[in-house]
């Protein structure tokens, strides 16, 4: 069940009347024009072919796309291609060797490190030979658990040169999250790090991968766990019983050869399994496959942030566990062979203005990151970057969430010098790559609005029957015709897969994004957000359902319910509403830091709920469903919604007044 966006969402969006054009200069030599629009519409396929020469292939496509079998799509049909080649090899033949690759920034202040395009294809060819070594073959999967360094591109990478699909686990998610997210994909090597820099300190990893493997058991998946030496924190030596299982990175990979032959996959070679929360409590395993991926991250890259190769410094602050990392700081940017920064550590570590300080230092041309860090830097005022050179800046982007207007002006405004485009990029970690973006050479930004979709994509706004909503209105986001980078299947669930994107607007043969929006009076698309039991906190998309599981196996609980309240700083914040078990009493003074605690260790530090309520009853739909939508009202101190539905009314004063009585937030 969804809910559409209320008439009074809508009417709420502040009218905003501010334009921001295109600079001159970036529009007379943008990548993308005007004309592309028409161009792409007229005939999508061919737009795509013209996309995919933008990488080398080992053997060419048949054809562009095979939809004979919906949602099962094949791009690039019957076409070879190695992706690790196209990312590292290909520059260096074409005699760009000595371009640096990775500016990389570790955490502790003048921990830096500069990689060629030459060293990189070197380091992924030592670690393909040692992932061989290993015993890990093509379609084998490997999951890497491994800070912001640049082992963790030289991990991905590969794993694409030999055909291991990967699947990243962000470093933030706890010992169960990577436990189940090994058994789910049967991951056979765990890539992973002593620990990495944050916050000013060594944060450990690999007890997480220990505990994990605990977990898992002698019978689980994995055979080997590559340990890269980060922080030389002390590490626990694991063995089976029938041999070892840890082995140091720089033992393997270090003496492996430098001497790899990138071996051409099929278009439709698993690349690599991205974990994401969905409605229930089991986190989906997101497909993406090595062709049409590729040809969709390398274009936007390109053309969303009119990339120039030769000149740009670029940096994304996505982490590496999540899918921005992947198509905006692995696969888009390497195979476009840009310079980029990648940085370890957090925005405020040692201080303040540690990311000005890197942009400034490093020329920083294109700048990516969330909405959520912009807030958190309004807050903290302008001095701090004002305090910088940030003339290099020639274009910005946003992504995550909705930017809300007032963010977006500071951002173009302070750190963009009034010269910058800001370009709000809608996209999800199914959909691989941008779909919904302005064009900073063609479109005036429109603050807070992501725009249209890009050229190649089909986008809509439509209401419960499929029906296009006029302008000014509201309704569910989809889109409408199958893209490159579209997720292949959620790993070994066909029928989910069907069921989550493509069952609800069958007819019409539409992905259905789970994000409502709305069309403005001009046409533009304004996200608003989830429509679905899935929050996002910081960008981050959290389950409700995954947080009430973990919060019901704490053993004072009965039962639980999630929602995502408005925050100021995070977009979302979680907010927990318990019932105890009887025999727990009033469950203690500490009961509250004890759930909090307890959501930490079994999901991660993000999905730390901001309050946890303690209350006597849940409002409850006669059918037993949970109703959120009060919930919210009340996590978001607003008078309390429509009731008629609920089996029992008193339940809200039952928490009203409980709330009241002081049992709640800490
Ligand atoms: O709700 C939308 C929101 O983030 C969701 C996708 O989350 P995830 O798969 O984790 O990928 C995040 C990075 C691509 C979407 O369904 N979202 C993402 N970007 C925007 C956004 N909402 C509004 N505006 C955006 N620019």
């Amino acid at each position: 069940m969804t809910d559409q966006p209320t008439q009074e969402t809508l009417a709420n969006l502040s009218r905003e009347e501010r334009r921001f054009e295109p600079p001159a200069e970036l529009a007379a030599h943008a990548n993308l024009t005007a004309e592309a629009y028409a161009r792409a519409e007229a005939d999508p396929e061919a737009f795509w072919a013209e996309q995919a020469q933008r990488i080398s292939w080992a053997q060419p496509y048949e054809q562009v796309l095979d939809w004979s079998n919906p949602p099962f799509a094949k791009w690039f049909v019957g076409g070879r291609l190695n992706a690790a080649y196209n990312c590292v090899d290909r520059h260096v033949e074409a005699g760009r060797g000595d371009k640096v690759a990775l500016h990389f920034v570790g955490e502790p202040l003048g921990d830096t490190r500069d990689l060629t395009y030459a060293q990189l294809k070197d380091e992924v060819s030592q670690a393909a030979n040692a992932l061989e070594e290993l015993g890990v073959e093509a379609g084998d999967r490997v999951a890497i658990y491994l800070p912001m360094i640049p082992e963790a591109i030289v991990a991905m990478l590969a794993c694409a040169r030999i055909g291991a699909p990967h699947t990243v686990v962000f470093g933030g998610f706890s010992a169960d999250a990577l436990a189940s997210r090994i058994e789910d994909c049967g991951a056979k090597l765990v890539i992973t790090a002593d620990g990495g820099y944050r916050r000013g300190a060594a944060s450990a990893l690999k007890p997480a991968v220990d505990e994990a493997l605990v977990k898992l058991g002698d019978e689980g998946p994995v055979e080997h766990v590559l340990v890269v030496r980060r922080t030389g924190q002390d590490v626990a030596w694991n063995a089976k019983a029938d041999g070892g299982v840890d082995v140091w990175w720089h033992e393997v990979v270090g003496e492996s050869s430098t001497e790899h032959v990138p071996q051409a996959f099929d278009a439709e070679h698993p690349l690599y399994v991205m974990y994401t929360s969905g409605t229930t409590g089991k986190p989906k395993g997101i497909l993406h496959t090595t062709g049409g991926y590729l040809v969709g991250a390398s274009y936007t890259h390109w053309a969303v942030f009119d990339l120039k190769p030769e000149t740009d410094v670029y940096w994304c602050t996505a982490d590496i566990g999540w899918v921005t990392g992947h198509s905006y700081i692995v696969y888009g940017p390497l195979a476009n062979g840009v310079t980029q920064v990648l940085y370890e550590g957090t925005p405020d570590s040692p201080e303040r203005g540690r990311w000005w300080d890197i942009i400034e230092q490093h020329e920083v041309s294109i700048f990516y990151t969330a909405p959520t860090a912009i807030r958190s830097f309004m807050k903290q005022g302008r001095e701090i970057p004002d305090a910088r050179d940030l003339s290099s800046l020639r274009l910005l982007g946003s992504v995550g969430e909705p930017i809300n207007p007032e963010a977006y002006v500071w951002y173009r405004s302070v750190i963009g010098g009034d010269r910058t485009p800001v370009v709000d990029t809608w996209w999800q970690t199914e959909t691989g790559a941008i779909m919904i973006s302005p064009l900073p050479g063609v479109t005036a930004g429109k603050p807070g609005s992501a725009m249209t979709a890009i050229p190649g994509v089909g986008a809509d706004v439509v209401d419960d029957e499929g029906r296009p909503v006029p302008n000014g209105s509201g309704g569910l986001l989809v889109l409408t015709r199958p893209w490159p980078s579209m997720l292949r299947t959620i790993w070994g669930d066909d029928q989910r897969f069907v069921d989550t994107y493509w069952s609800r607007f069958k007819e019409q043969g539409y992905y259905f994004a789970g994000d409502g929006a709305k069309r403005d009076d001009d046409g533009d698309l304004w996200v608003l957000g989830r429509v679905d039991d899935v929050m996002n906190v910081s960008g981050h998309r959290l389950s409700t359902t995954e947080i009430e599981s973990a919060l019901v196996s704490h053993p004072k609980v009965a039962e639980a319910a999630v929602v995502g309240a408005k925050d100021e700083d995070t977009g979302q914040a979680v907010c927990a509403f318990v019932i105890l078990r009887e025999t727990a009493g009033d469950g203690g003074a500490d009961i509250v830091a004890e759930l909090r605690q307890h959501v930490r260790k079994e999901i991660g530090p993000i999905a730390t709920p901001r309050q946890v309520m303690v209350v006597p009853e849940l409002p409850k739909t006669r059918s037993g469903k949970i109703m959120r939508r009060l919930l919210r009202d009340v996590a978001e101190n607003r008078e309390v919604g429509d009731v008629t539905t609920l089996a029992d009314a008193s339940v809200m004063n039952l928490i009203s007044s409980g709330l009241g009585a002081g049992k709640g937030e800490d």
